[in-house]
C-alpha cells in the first residue's frame, strides 16, 4: 500500500518540532546552504569550468524538478531562460500567494518550517546571482508574514541572510511583501505589478517574460514555496537521487492538499505519480475514503480552475503492458497516477496540487455557481472575453441556483466557456474561469439542464395561474 514520502514535511508534524532557527539547525537546517556556498569549481567533459553557481543550476535542470505553483514547468528550463548578460540586477520572488481554492500546502511549510522555505530561496538566489529577493504573500495571510519576518531575523542574526554570508563572500537580502488580497496577484506578472506598487493587471506576453523583463524591467525569477523547498533538497541529497523520487519526468515528492467530503482532510506528501487519485482520497493511510454510506460524484483534480473528473470517466494512456513495451490502456479516473502528464493526457491538470472531492450528496450546480462566483469577483478586468464571460457564467449559474434557471442556460454556459480560452485574454485566467465551466456543465450537462428546464415549467405554470380567471384559481395557489 502506498505512504506517505515525507522530503519537505519531514519533520514539520513532528513533536516538539518549532519553526524557529535553533530547531531547524539541530535537524540539519542550513546544511545545504553551506554545501551550496562552498562548491568548488568543476571541470567537465567538454572542457568548460563551471563554478558552484552554475553547478547547482544543471543540478535543478538534471533533477527534473517542475514547478509546483500550478503550471508544471521545469524549473532548470525557467532559470535558464533569465537574462544574464543584461548588466541588471536579477530578483527572484518567492510565490507564496496561495490563493487558489482548495490549496493550503504552502501554508503548512510557512507555519511549521519556515527556515526550509529560507535555506531554499538563499540557495535558488545564489544559484542565480541574485542579491535582493522577495516573498509575496497573501495579504489576508497576517500570521505567516509574522512567522517569515521572524525567520528572516533569525537568518540574518545568525549571518545565514545579508552581507558575506557565513563568510562566503555572498551577499542576500530578502524581505517579504504582503500581497493586496487578491486571486490574480498569484499571476506572476500580476504580482510583480503589485509588488510595485500597482494594481495587479497581469502583463502582456511577450515580452514581459519574467526571466527577461520582471521586476522594475529587471530579469526576475519567480517560484511557487514548495518549488523553493525542492532546491534545497536537490542540493542536499544531488540531482539524480531527487529523481529517483517520483517517475520520469514527474520526479521528486509533492504535497497534496485534499478537501471536500471525504473522512480525513488536510495535506499528503507523496512521490509524484506513485500514488493514484483514487488511493490519495480512498486509503486510510491518506484521505481515508468518502463519509460512510455516500457514494463518489466528482473530483476536481488539481484546485479550483482544474477540469472536473466524473466518477466512473474512463481515459486512455500510455503506459507500459508487462511485456515493458508502451501501449494504450483504458483506465478509469480513480486510477491515474497523480502526476502531472497523466492529468494532462486525461483533459486536466494537477495544477497546485489540490483534489477536492464531492460525492453524491453534492448539488453540482451550486458547486460550479460558488466556484464562478469566485472567478468573476477575481477577474482582474483587464480582458473583455474574462472580464464580461466570467460575470455572464456567474450571473447565469445564479440564476439556476435561485429558481430562475432557463432550459437554454447550460447551451448557453458552454458558448461564454467556449469563447474565453485560446489566446483571447491577456493570462490564464481566462482558462482557469472555463474550464470548471466547461467541464463540469460538459460531463453533468442532464443536471444543468433539468434545472433550467424546471424552473422554466414553474414559472409557467404560475404565470398561467396568474392569468387565470379569479374564479378557477387554486385557494391554495393564492
Ligand atoms: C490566476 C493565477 C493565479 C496564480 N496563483 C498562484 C499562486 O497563488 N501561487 C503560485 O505559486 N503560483 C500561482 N500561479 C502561477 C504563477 O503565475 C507562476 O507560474 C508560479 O508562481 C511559478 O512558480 P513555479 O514555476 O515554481 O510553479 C497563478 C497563476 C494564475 C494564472
Ligand atoms: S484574463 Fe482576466 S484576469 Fe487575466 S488579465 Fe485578462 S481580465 Fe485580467
Amino acid at each position: 500500500m502506498p505512504q506517505e514520502t515525507r522530503l519537505i514535511l519531514k519533520y514539520a508534524d513532528t513533536p516538539g518540532y518549532t519553526p524557529d532557527a535553533e530547531c531547524y539547525l539541530r535537524h540539519g537546517g542550513y546544511e545545504a546552504l553551506k554545501k551550496a556556498l562552498t562548491l568548488a569549481p568543476k571541470t567537465l567533459p567538454d572542457g568548460r569550468q563551471v563554478g558552484g553557481p552554475e553547478q547547482i543550476r544543471d543540478d535543478v535542470k538534471l533533477s527534473g524538478l517542475r514547478g509546483r505553483g500550478g503550471a508544471g514547468f521545469s524549473c532548470g528550463l525557467k532559470w535558464s531562460f533569465v537574462d544574464r548578460k543584461s548588466g541588471k540586477p536579477i530578483y527572484l520572488i518567492c510565490n507564496a500567494d496561495e490563493s487558489e481554492p482548495g490549496t493550503f500546502k504552502d501554508k503548512q511549510i510557512i507555519y511549521k518550517d519556515p527556515h526550509q522555505m529560507l535555506e531554499g530561496m538563499i540557495i535558488s538566489c545564489y544559484a542565480n546571482d541574485v542579491h535582493l529577493a522577495y516573498i509575496y504573500i497573501r495579504g489576508e495571510f497576517v500570521e505567516g508574514a509574522q512567522i517569515l519576518n521572524r525567520a528572516l531575523r533569525e537568518a540574518r542574526a545568525k549571518n545565514l541572510l545579508g552581507r558575506n554570508i557565513l563568510g562566503s563572500g555572498y551577499d542576500l537580502e530578502i524581505h517579504v511583501h504582503r500581497g493586496a488580497g487578491a486571486y490574480i496577484c498569484g499571476e506572476e506578472t500580476g504580482l510583480i505589478e503589485s509588488l510595485e506598487g500597482k494594481r495587479a493587471y497581469p502583463r502582456i506576453k511577450p515580452p514581459y517574460f519574467p526571466a527577461v523583463l520582471g521586476l522594475y524591467m529587471c530579469p526576475t525569477i519567480v517560484n511557487n514555496v514548495e518549488t523553493l523547498c525542492a532546491v534545497k533538497h536537490i542540493v542536499a541529497m544531488g540531482a539524480a537521487e531527487f529523481a529517483r523520487l517520483g517517475t520520469p519526468n514527474n520526479t521528486g515528492t509533492r504535497i497534496v492538499s485534499i478537501s471536500g467530503q471525504v473522512k480525513r482532510p488536510g495535506y499528503y506528501e507523496v512521490e509524484v505519480g506513485k500514488v493514484t487519485i483514487g488511493q490519495l482520497i480512498n486509503d486510510p493511510e491518506f484521505a481515508g475514503g468518502l463519509r460512510d454510506g455516500r457514494k463518489l460524484k466528482a473530483v476536481i483534480p488539481g484546485g479550483s480552475s482544474a477540469k472536473v473528473f466524473k466518477a466512473g470517466e474512463k481515459f486512455k494512456l500510455r503506459r507500459k503492458g508487462p511485456d515493458g513495451k508502451d501501449a494504450e490502456q483504458e483506465v478509469d479516473m480513480l486510477e491515474l497516477p497523480y502526476d502531472f502528464d497523466s492529468l494532462i493526457a486525461a483533459g486536466s491538470m494537477s495544477g497546485s496540487g489540490a483534489i477536492i472531492v464531492l460525492d453524491d450528496s453534492a448539488d453540482i450546480v451550486a458547486a460550479l455557481a460558488n466556484i464562478s462566483e469566485f472567478y468573476a469577483h477575481e477577474s482582474c478586468g483587464q480582458c473583455t472575453p474574462c472580464r464580461e464571460g466570467s460575470l455572464w457564467m456567474s450571473k447565469a449559474l445564479h440564476r439556476l441556483t435561485h429558481g430562475e434557471g432557463r432550459a437554454v442556460d447550460a447551451d448557453y454556459l458552454l458558448k461564454i466557456a467556449d469563447n474565453i480560452p485560446g489566446g483571447r485574454t491577456i493570462c490564464a485566467f481566462g482558462e482557469a474561469c472555463s474550464w470548471p465551466v466547461q467541464s463540469f456543465v460538459g460531463k453533468f450537462k442532464d443536471e444543468f439542464a433539468a434545472r433550467g428546464a424546471a424552473d422554466e415549467a414553474r414559472r409557467k405554470q404560475e404565470a398561467n395561474r396568474a392569468e387565470a380567471p379569479a374564479n378557477l384559481k387554486s385557494p391554495v395557489a393564492v
